[in-house]
Order: structure tokens, then C-alpha cells, then sequence
């Protein structure tokens, strides 16, 4: 099995379309399951909490959660508490997604309490500027994605080439350990192709598979030029 660590990597956020919602899911996480065994690239899934333990309990792949509420347990009526997420089989989280923005101090209590627990985290950014600040934070991987091309169809590594290639380089100099992914808009095997000749170490993605006809074949074609 792969470690958490291996690259390249492929992180599918399932959302909340309805297409990666309940038995979708378990569908999308088998694709993700089955193309990363047959091709040996390492490949997760971050389902709607509801769905995490099903997914975690079909597939060996690594499942993620897309949010955690900075909160200790307790009572905090609706929150996502991170032992829930870990006991239902999270191996790792998204921390600031563009689409779940938090504040920096709860970001940095974040990432602290999943490394302590035992969880990888995949910090979220925005911009260069956003993923300097992130980088002294300390987090496993670090994922820059442009909101303006999130669900957009255009890649990232294509159309905002700097922002991947400089994002990589000033995290690098301030914590050489944090791995940089990218994302927005990757769908193609030029993308990703793209997205590594930059110097991330893997894509975070979403609309492009789980909306695509075929999400398997989808899959096989992301990763057919690396
Ligand atoms: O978390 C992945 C993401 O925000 C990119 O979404 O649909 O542009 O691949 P998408």
C-alpha cells in the first residue's frame, strides 16, 4: 500500500455534487481505488463527511475530510469534531478550502491537532502570498488553487502557470518538508503533466472527473502523461 507521502499525488474533492453524494461516492472512491492499483499512483478521496465511513470501509486508498471545526469535544451542536472524522476512518483532512475559509489561528490549531492525532493535513491557498504564510505553519502538503478557476475547466497549470511555479519555490525555501499540490480546473493528462513540470507534487481536483461521463477513464487520463 502507499504512504500518504508517496508522489505524484491525485486528491479527488467529491464536494457536494449529487454525482459524488451516498453510493456515487462509494462508486467514485472504487474508480479512484482501481486506477490507483493498476497504475501504482497514489490516489485519495475526500467525500462529504457522511460519507467517510462507508468510503473508508470499501477502499485501502487514503480518505481525507474536506472540513474539521476547530472545536474540542463538547458541545458544539452541528461541528465537525476531528476525533469523528479519524474514528470514521479519515487519514487525513483539507484545512481551508476557498470554499470553507477559516481564520489563520484556527487553521494553525488545525493543522497542530491532526498532526497530533495522527492525520495528514492538506492546507488550502489561495495565492502565493497566502501559501508563504501557510508554509511557517508547518503543514504536510500545501494546495494552491486560484478560487477564480475553481469549477471553471481551466487548468491551473495552464493558465496561471506563475502562481504553481512561485508558489513552489517560496515554500520550498521556508519549509522544504511541505509537499506543494496545485488545483483549479485540472481535468487532462496535459494538465497534470503541466502541473508537475511546475514542481507541484500533485493535483487536488474535482468537477473534472466527477462530472465526467466516465470518471475512471477520466482518472486513466490524468495521469496518462506522467
Ligand atoms: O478542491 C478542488 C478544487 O477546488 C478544484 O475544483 O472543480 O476546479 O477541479 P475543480
Amino acid at each position: 500500500m502507499k504512504s500518504n507521502n508517496d508522489t505524484p499525488i491525485v486528491i479527488l474533492n467529491f464536494k457536494t455534487y449529487l454525482e459524488s453524494t451516498g453510493k456515487s461516492a462509494l462508486k467514485l472512491a472504487n474508480a479512484l481505488q482501481k486506477v490507483a492499483n493498476e497504475t501504482g499512483i497514489n490516489m485519495m478521496a475526500a467525500p462529504q463527511h457522511m460519507d467517510i465511513y462507508p468510503v473508508a470501509n470499501n477502499v485501502d486508498i487514503p480518505v481525507l475530510t474536506q472540513h474539521i471545526d476547530p472545536i474540542e469535544s463538547g458541545g458544539h451542536t452541528g461541528s465537525v469534531l476531528l476525533e469523528c472524522a479519524y474514528s470514521a476512518g479519515a487519514q487525513g483532512s483539507l484545512i481551508n478550502h476557498s470554499e470553507k475559509r477559516m481564520k489563520l489561528a484556527d487553521i494553525d490549531y488545525l493543522v497542530k491537532r491532526t498532526a497530533d492525532i495522527g492525520m495528514f493535513n492538506v492546507l488550502c491557498t489561495n495565492n502565493i502570498e497566502t501559501s508563504i504564510a501557510a508554509a511557517s505553519l508547518n503543514p504536510d502538503f500545501i494546495a494552491v488553487e486560484p478560487p477564480e478557476l475553481i469549477g471553471s475547466g481551466i487548468p491551473v497549470s495552464q493558465a496561471e502557470p506563475e502562481v504553481v511555479e512561485r508558489t513552489v519555490e517560496e515554500v520550498k525555501r521556508i519549509n522544504p518538508q511541505t509537499k506543494v499540490l496545485c488545483g483549479a480546473g485540472i481535468s487532462t493528462g496535459d494538465d497534470m503533466k503541466a502541473a508537475l513540470e511546475l514542481g507541484s507534487e500533485g493535483v487536488l481536483l474535482a468537477s473534472g472527473i466527477i462530472m465526467a461521463q466516465n470518471p475512471e477513464k477520466a482518472l486513466i487520463d490524468l495521469i496518462s502523461k506522467i
